[in-house]
């Protein structure tokens, strides 16, 4: 019995020294060659200036994809006092953004994880900053383009999206080396042909819009004479265009929800207003990005 129970002493003994030894061995190395971009960090003058063309506010949710030592999640954070993510694929960077929010005092606001940025929901970012690399950035427009929700703003640290132009850019020069900073906004997908509707005065026509990225074209459908589609300009979800028939102008200015859009129109001329309603044809919507198709 007694014998016994010293050899359960002795294997727990034995047990506690191999955890504790465990508990202290360093993390295996990470392997580099699985990263799709290298670490190079953004100066902090360029952060602010992706700060200044997003136009962040109060409210808005920003998310650094790749976010190296959590410099623009922690700026945001301190600047605006909105919530900011970053994610990594190198554990290293995650516990030196850990380590930085907390002296920075705004780990209430920042969270940093570590997780591949193509696998990251992008849904819950009203601005999503990035600085990868040019054929990074074409990789992740297409899954931009249609998970993102349309308004959320994109950033980007020197590369741009080619064939997505961008909305603004600016430039930033530090010790004689240009850095780019562009911007877009996500735009709603109005592609397709949709029937729009105003009860009073009435009016039924069917619409077909096509888009290339936030550039839209619209044409009138229905069998009318002379109507025309004009200054078509989409912002987010929001949209603005003139319906031109030889006898009246229509300037309608709405928003678009998935396969609905809806909003005021105010007939040229009279100031007379009307609300209006457009619903899609789902099986005319198209994707937004050519790479997608
Ligand atoms: C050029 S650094 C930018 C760091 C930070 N955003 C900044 O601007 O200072 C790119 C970062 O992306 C990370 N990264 C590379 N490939 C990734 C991937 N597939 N998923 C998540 N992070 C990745 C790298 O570890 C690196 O920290």
């Amino acid at each position: 019995m007694k014998k016994t129970y010293i050899l359960r002493i002795v294997f727990l003994v034995f047990l506690l020294v191999l955890i504790s030894q465990s508990c202290r061995e360093k993390p295996a190395p990470f392997n580099e060659d699985a990263l799709d971009v290298p670490y190079v960090p953004t100066p902090v003058r360029v952060v602010k200036e992706m700060f200044r063309l997003a136009e962040i506010k109060e409210g808005d949710v920003l998310l650094d994809l790749g976010c190296g030592d959590g410099r623009i999640p922690i700026n945001a954070a301190v600047q605006y006092g909105i919530k900011a993510y970053g994610v990594d694929l190198n554990p290293e960077r995650i516990r030196e953004s850990v380590r930085n929010a907390h002296i920075a005092g705004v780990d209430h606001l920042v969270e940093f994880c570590e997780q591949d940025i193509f696998e990251t929901d992008l849904t819950d970012a009203t601005v999503i900053t990035m600085y990868l690399l040019p054929s990074v950035n074409l990789r992740l427009r297409p899954k931009i383009l249609t998970s993102v929700k349309p308004g959320t703003r994109i950033v980007s640290h020197d590369f741009n999206m080619n064939e997505w132009v961008p909305d603004k850019d600016a430039m930033v020069f530090i010790e004689d080396e240009a850095h780019t900073v562009y911007y877009w906004m996500v735009p709603a997908n109005v592609t397709g042909e949709w029937a729009f509707k105003i009860d009073e005065p009435p009016l039924e026509v069917t619409i077909k819009f096509d888009q290339v990225f936030q550039f839209v074209q619209g044409s009138v459908m229905t069998e009318e004479e002379g109507w025309k589609v004009l200054e078509e300009q989409l912002k987010g979800d929001k949209f603005i265009f003139k319906l031109e028939s030889p006898r009246l102008v229509w300037f309608f200015n709405g928003k678009v929800k998935e396969d609905a859009m809806r909003g005021e129109a105010e007939m040229g001329g009279s100031g007379k207003k009307a609300a209006w309603e457009a619903v899609r044809n789902p099986d005319t919507k198209e994707p937004l990005d050519i790479l997608s198709q």
